[in-house]
């Protein structure tokens, strides 16, 4: 959520600002704006809207060699050029850009306008400047220590001093800053996205940290100025794979990827001979994996919804009791920490506010959490006792489509795991590593069937209301269906348990309401088949997705999903759905890899 980018070094920083904040802005994009130092002056240029807008309204003379710049997902204040960052300090001095949340920043507000500071803007990150600026010392790293403990809250920032025109310093708490480590040219961001063009060498900051980069190297240190040596690790990401190619839509690119997503996620990891999954970083021994008696799994939005697949994969499979609930009501609840519960927390970015403080609450508390996590070395990631990286390659569209399949395909390898550390038999984990092998050719045919879904999506995906059912194992995954229609074509999607229809939301349904229901071959079909025939019934028009053609009078259309093994069903239901959001967004016009009000990584609370 909003994304930060700095640069020192020889070149011109502008082009490298507003290149990398473009490929930050699927975390957030309502405003944006670049500060430069060169020849002694601050120069700051803001805009409302999109970075290709900044891009146009930089003056060709904007040039220096240190800059840093902003891309804005509003918290504190409606998106406009004066909220948007860097935010300034009364003398034009000081420049900062922010992500995170300063909880205090109303107290600290009040007391900078009790002294007689002028602030221009309604954030909170604006107090910084002015805090910052207002240390009487002359070094800028000191003065950004000195205030840093009067903020509560989460911060990652970048701040540049005229008085020290060579260097850019960075700090962090809560809320991710990476240093790119180039040659004499130094690099900060909170993104490695905005990083791996220049450079594949990168130090993450911890919290509490505060580093100083100029071109010929960078410093770390704590706020109370211990030294601390960080090595730069090398980032395992292409520069390719921030290209949308000839896909039209990173959202398009990332589904079409999922067959070569999921063959990494599952390479080197299934074991055909003893019929189970090897997953090196769970540390966890064969004994630790079958003593504990509960599994929860914690996760937001689609993360939550693919646990909730894992949570019936982990039952089914391995007989351990497992839900999963969303992250962001858990950590609120006080909730009782089991000694004998492993706790699993999903993340696709791995900042995901609500549950890092979720892991850490569960840590406070004795409690043991692994991580299934996409980016390699983020937060989540690094607070994790151990856990399984998806290798699902960087997602940039705000939408998660690869990201959930594959979060779906690594809780079967634990499922799997867990089982055949307890009853699974050896024949039916070779059934299900069997399964498993196949579902990158399986997803593959699902990607043939994009022109007819493509058809259907202007008679289910456009209208104003769509409901959206499965039951047990189709439950989780008309959720997520229902959420990927909302969020990229903002049409209302329902989703309710087939099973609970008759409870009340039947009455929703009539000719201009249509039902996309989840109906695998397992064995809960004629159980349906029955609340389709209800639909029917009440003029409602279906679109089912099946394992065979489903009859006239109980669909008006099938899409038929390949088969694979039936515990690993809902992992290929749900691909079809994603195509449909897909396709209806784009008919409706929208902004598919930017969705209205939202961002990526979700790093406030
Ligand atoms: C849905 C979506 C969100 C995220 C959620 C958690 O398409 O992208 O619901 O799944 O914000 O994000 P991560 O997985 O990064 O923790």
């Amino acid at each position: 959520m909003c994304g930060i980018v700095g640069y020192v070094g020889p070149r011109d920083c502008v082009p490298i600002l507003l290149e990398g904040l473009a490929r930050l802005e699927y975390r957030g994009y309502d405003s944006a704006g670049v500060a430069v130092v060169g020849r002694g002056k601050l120069r700051v240029r803001k805009v409302k809207g999109r970075v290709g807008q900044l891009a146009q309204d930089v003056p060709a003379r904007l040039s220096g060699p240190v800059g840093i710049g902003h891309t804005r997902w509003a918290t504190h204040g409606v998106p406009s050029e004066e909220n948007a960052h860097p935010h300034v300090d009364g003398s034009g001095r000081v420049a900062v850009v922010h992500n995170g949340v300063i909880e205090n920043a109303e107290e600290l507000r009040a007391k900078l306008t009790a002294n007689g500071v002028v602030l221009v803007s309604e954030t909170d990150t604006e107090v910084l400047a002015h805090l910052i600026a207002a240390v009487d010392v002359d070094d800028i790293e000191e003065a950004v220590r000195r205030v840093l403990p009067d903020i509560v809250g989460t911060y990652g920032i970048a701040v540049v001093d005229t008085r020290q025109p060579d260097r850019i310093v960075a700090a962090r708490n809560g809320s991710p800053v990476i240093l790119g480590v180039g040659d004499k040219e130094l690099f900060v961001a909170s993104d490695v996205m905005a990083l791996v063009r220049h450079t594949s060498q990168v130090v993450h900051l911890e919290d509490g940290e505060v580093a100083v980069l100029t071109a010929d190297g960078f410093s770390t240190r704590t706020l109370d100025a211990t030294v601390t040596t960080r090595p730069p690790t090398t980032v395992d990401v292409e520069d390719d794979d921030y290209q949308a190619e000839g896909y039209g839509h990173f959202m398009r690119k990332e589904i079409h990827d999922q067959p070569t997503a999921v063959e990494r996620t599952l390479r080197g990891r299934l074991d055909e001979r003893f019929g189970t999954a090897h997953l090196g970083g769970l540390n966890l021994t064969p004994r630790e994996s079958r003593e504990f008696k509960r599994v929860k799994i914690l996760g937001c939005g689609s993360a939550h919804y693919a646990g909730q697949i894992g949570a019936q994969l982990i039952e089914e499979l391995a007989r351990v009791p497992a839900d999963s609930e969303p992250a962001s009501e858990f950590r609120y609840r006080n909730p009782l920490i089991d000694p004998d519960t492993l706790y699993v927390a999903v993340s696709q970015s791995g900042e995901t506010y609500d549950t890092l403080a979720t892991v850490q609450e569960i840590q406070r508390k004795g409690g043991r959490v692994l991580g299934v996590v996409n980016a390699v070395g983020s937060s989540i990631a690094r607070q994790c006792d151990g856990g399984i990286y998806l290798h699902a390659g960087p997602e940039i569209s705000v939408t998660s489509t690869k990201a959930f399949t594959v979060t779906t395909v690594d809780f079967a390898l634990l499922a799997l795991h867990l089982a055949r550390v307890r009853d699974l038999s050896p024949a039916d984990g070779q059934r299900l590593v069997r399964g498993l092998r196949a579902l990158p050719a399986q997803i593959g045919e699902i990607l043939k069937l994009e022109d007819q879904i493509a058809g259907l999506a202007a008679e289910y995906g456009t209208c104003p209301n769509v409901m959206f059912i499965g039951r047990v194992r189709g439950w989780p995954v008309a959720r997520e269906g229902a959420l990927k229609l909302k969020e990229v074509s903002y049409v209302h999607a329902e989703a309710y348990p087939a099973s609970e229809l008759k409870h009340g939301p039947l009455a929703l349904i009539s000719p201009e309401t249509p039902t996309v229901a989840i109906v695998p071959d397992d064995e809960l079909y004629d159980k349906n088949l029955t609340t389709l025939g209800e639909i029917k019934a009440r003029g409602g028009r279906i679109l089912a997705l099946a394992h065979r053609e489903l009859p006239a009078a109980l669909a008006d259309h099938t899409i038929v999903v390949p088969r694979a093994e039936p515990e690993l069903d809902p992992i290929l239901l749900g691909i079809p759905l994603q195509m449909l959001a897909y396709h209806a967004a784009v008919l409706l016009g929208h902004d598919v890899d930017h969705p209205r009000n939202l961002a990526k990584s979700v790093t406030v609370e």
